[in-house]
């Protein structure tokens, strides 16, 4: 691997940086997928088996990027998607993640930041802390749904109280998949660092159902599998929607039957969503699944899609497959590593940047533009017109 001899240009540069800056223990941690891998690496390879068919001589002296998600206008159709443990990344986690989005960037590029911040239940930072970080800034809350109702419902009113404008409630973790590099690590959370959104006192240590070799696991997934609800059904979601007035998203549908029980039972929004190929191995790249979803859906809710968002042209590609908005994992953790909040901000102005040059140069002017016929599929580059 090349070694990062300026700054950053692309999210690439950030991963350089990442894996030869961060201790190994963290590094893996973040960089790590379920099992062999497949579909951690498919979520990025699938990109490219999509490629682009640009309209020419459009007007786009003015590209406009601004949406609204969940009715909330933000600057540009990419958000930062939750992930755990950010002090591992920087110091600062959270807050610089927080602040880092809302905030004017400093002179002299003065352009706002104006996106989404989805804060994991899994944060080194208290949601509070999270919520001053970011001020009037667009926060949602991901939501792990435990074992013990009294934590969930707490987490729920304290997002409710801290000014989260929406519950993001993750499906796919019933039971924690397993992530070979953190078994052989052993890995568990540095001792000056913690948790500190869940209150564990006085709770007993469960062993996971499914592992029956126990001293095989990491310290980390033990100690999930001790609070998660492995009995999680789609009743869970509807007593989520009975407990709060907030909208509830349910992010990790994989499938269309999936999604139209979602919006049977009234949620309000769908994040497609694998989480980082860290669960289960060998599933479907998330923008190969978001078609069925986006199909299934007809339309009658918002969907988003994470995992393996890398260039402005993956912006544009699941766009045209029907996503109102993408989010971004692991590039953000890249910038946190390089700079703290300044890296961040300059991951997601280079993000930003590029998917506004890919809408340029394929003749779009406004969001409405990006089409499903701007995509040609596969060897066949067969094309839905
Ligand atoms: C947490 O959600 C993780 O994937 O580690």
């Amino acid at each position: 691997m090349s070694k990062l001899v300026s700054k950053p240009v692309c999210l690439a540069d950030f991963e350089v940086h990442f894996l030869q800056s961060l201790d190994r223990i963290a590094r893996d941690y973040f960089t790590s997928g379920a099992n062999q891998e497949q579909t951690a690496r498919d979520n990025v390879e699938a990109f490219k088996r999509y490629r682009l068919r640009p309209r020419m001589l459009k007007d786009v002296s003015n590209v406009n990027m601004k949406t609204t998600i969940m009715g909330n206008e933000i600057d540009f159709p990419i958000g930062i998607a939750p992930t755990a443990v950010q002090k591992m990344a920087h110091p600062e986690g959270e807050v610089a993640t927080a602040r880092a989005y809302y905030v004017r960037i400093r002179p002299p590029a003065a352009s706002s930041m104006n996106t989404c911040m989805i804060a994991s239940t899994w944060g080194t930072t208290s949601i509070e802390e999270v919520a001053q970080a970011n001020g009037s800034g667009l926060r949602w809350f991901q939501l792990y749904v435990f074992r013990n109702k009294q934590i969930t419902m707490n987490l729920i009113q304290r997002a409710e109280q801290a000014g989260y404008k929406a519950l993001v409630v993750t499906v796919d973790q019933p039971v924690v998949g397993k992530r070979l590099t953190d078994d052989r690590n052993k890995y568990s959370i540095p001792s000056h660092l913690k948790l500190v959104n869940v209150n564990t006192d006085g709770l007993r240590s469960v062993h996971n159902p499914l592992d029956t070799q126990q001293s095989t696991e990491s310290v980390v997934h033990q100690y999930t599998h001790s609070l998660m609800d492995s009995k999680l059904t789609w009743d869970t979601i509807t007593w989520v929607k009975s407990f709060t007035k907030l909208p509830v998203i349910v992010k990790g549908v994989l499938t269309g039957e999936d999604a139209k029980l979602a919006v049977q039972l009234g949620v309000d929004g769908i994040i497609v969503s694998n989480h980082g190929g860290r669960q289960l191995d060998g599933v479907l790249a998330t923008i190969d699944v978001l078609g069925e979803v986006v199909e299934a859906v007809e339309g009658r809710v918002e969907i988003y899609v994470d995992g393996g968002v890398r260039q402005g042209t993956d912006v544009l590609k699941a766009l045209a497959l029907g996503a109102k908005a993408v989010f971004i994992g692991r590039p953000v953790l890249w910038g946190l590593a390089y700079q703290g909040q300044t890296g961040v901000e300059e991951v997601l102005r280079i993000v930003k940047e590029e998917f506004k040059l890919a809408m340029a140069l394929s003749g779009c002017a406004k969001l409405s533009d990006i089409q499903p016929s701007l995509l040609a599929y596969d060897r066949k580059y067969y094309c839905k017109l």
